[in-house]
């Protein structure tokens, strides 16, 4: 559906991109995260073929994304997430506007998304709070009918119900077999929706792959109750701290086996065990390769 080969682009001598290669296949949610100006929209802009890639390939479709845009751009859906809308025209007619934009008579299932929504298409955009014009652009989105949907951080400007609204209709989006890529800040977004994950740091891609693949990575948190006091964890805590009668502990998840194989020597009268969140994935990244060059 989409894939990038070896992508580099500089702004004069800035380097926003280097070596990013990523592939999203048919039916798949793809998670696209990473800190502040890491480069994700600098990819985006170049999957829309708003930007020419300094160096590398970029196809969605099987199509250059460079050349070929305005065919691509008849199965795509994009969403910012700072959406700009022509201030004159109502949110239902900015819909209607997208869709003929895309070769459609009108949009599929307006009035359905509207009320998913809950957004008002009579009012002028102009006097749409940032949520709204938000919405305005799902909606648009939504009933598109694209078989490839590029969202960059879609959700910014969403309450919490907005959000749950959000999800479920990307859930639904993939049963149908459509395609996203989806750059989000929001790793437990990210983490209930997608089914693989690029990591991007400094303009260069540090992890790929499912969320499975990638928590090896990560810590697993275990809370320890036992008869006896448990010692000699040092070797594998990298955090440890005492809790009403038991320690809670962080251990390499590769080392889990390890670790509890030394815990049953205690008596253990609880184990607890919660996988590695997003978060910590990120978080361990980000420590490691530490915040300046790297
Ligand atoms: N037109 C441009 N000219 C010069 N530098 C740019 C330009 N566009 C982006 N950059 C730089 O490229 C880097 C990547 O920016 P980008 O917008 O892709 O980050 P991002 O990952 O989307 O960040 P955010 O999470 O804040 O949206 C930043 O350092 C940014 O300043
Ligand atoms: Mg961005």
């Amino acid at each position: 559906m989409l894939k990038t080969e070896h992508i580099t682009k500089t702004f004069g001598s800035f380097q926003a991109l280097q070596d990013v290669s990523l592939e999203v296949n048919e039916g798949e949610i793809f998670g696209f995260i990473g800190p502040n100006g890491s480069g994700k929209s600098t990819t985006i802009r170049i999957l829309l073929g708003v930007l020419q890639a300094t160096s590398g390939r970029a196809e969605i479709f099987g199509k250059d994304v460079w050349k070929d845009a305005v065919e691509i751009h008849k199965h795509l859906a994009y969403v910012p997430g700072d959406v700009h809308l022509w201030p004159n025209l109502t949110g239902g007619e900015v819909i209607d506007l997208f869709a003929r934009l895309r070769g459609h008579k009108k949009p599929v299932d307006k009035d359905k998304w509207l009320e998913r929504f809950d957004l008002d298409p009579t009012k002028k955009c102009r006097t749409y709070s940032k949520g709204n014009r938000q919405k305005v652009a799902l909606v648009s989105a939504f009933t598109s009918q694209a078989d490839l949907f590029i969202l960059d951080e879609p959700t910014s400007g969403l309450d919490p119900l907005m959000e749950r609204v959000f999800q479920e209709s990307i859930r639904e989006l993939s049963r149908e077999g459509k395609s996203v890529l989806l750059s989000s800040h929001i790793l437990s977004e990210v983490e209930k929706l997608c089914d693989r994950v690029a990591i991007i740091r400094e303009g260069a891609i540090i992890e790929t792959g499912s969320l499975e693949e990638l928590r090896h990575l990560t810590r697993t948190q275990l809370l320890v109750e036992a008869k006896q006091p448990v010692t000699g964890l040092e070797a594998w805590a990298h955090e440890l701290e005492e809790t009403d009668g038991g320690l809670r502990i962080q251990v390499d998840t590769e080392q889990l086996d390890e670790v509890v194989r030394h815990l049953a020597g205690f008596g253990i009268t609880k184990l607890e065990s919660a996988p590695p969140t997003l978060e910590d994935l990120f978080m361990h990244h980000y420590e490691r390769r530490g915040g300046g060059a790297s």
